[in-house]
């Protein structure tokens, strides 16, 4: 199977590669390698459980957000410019090497 990486920051600013099969949920990836990400609604964009930071650098690189995506977002607590849903982004080639941060409410 097909696999590509990203890097997850973490607060004490150690950074992890996660490898992810194409087609996964980041957030999938995120819960399987042990972060703690609830994704109470199993990756339906209905939570917010799957908060993370994308970093600044990737904001133009990565897939628009839905209109679905955006009004759950607002729901979130500690929301930032850089804030996505975690169950939206689809792992893919051109996402290989993303960089992001588990946000605070993903607990
Ligand atoms: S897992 Fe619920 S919105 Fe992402």
């Amino acid at each position: 199977m097909e696999t590509y990486h990203i890097t997850v920051i973490n607060a004490d600013g150690t950074e992890e590669q996660l490898e992810i099969p194409v087609g996964w949920q980041v957030m999938e990836a995120l819960r399987d390698y042990g972060y703690p990400v609830k994704a109470e609604c199993g990756g339906a964009c209905c939570c917010a459980t799957c908060h993370v930071y994308v970093d600044p650098a990737w904001l133009s690189r990565i897939p628009q957000m839905s209109d679905d995506e955006e009004a759950m977002l607002d729901s979130a607590l500690a929301l930032q410019d850089n804030s996505r849903l975690s169950c939206q982004l689809v792992m893919r080639a051109d996402l290989d090497g993303l960089r992001l941060t588990v946000a605070p409410n993903g607990v």
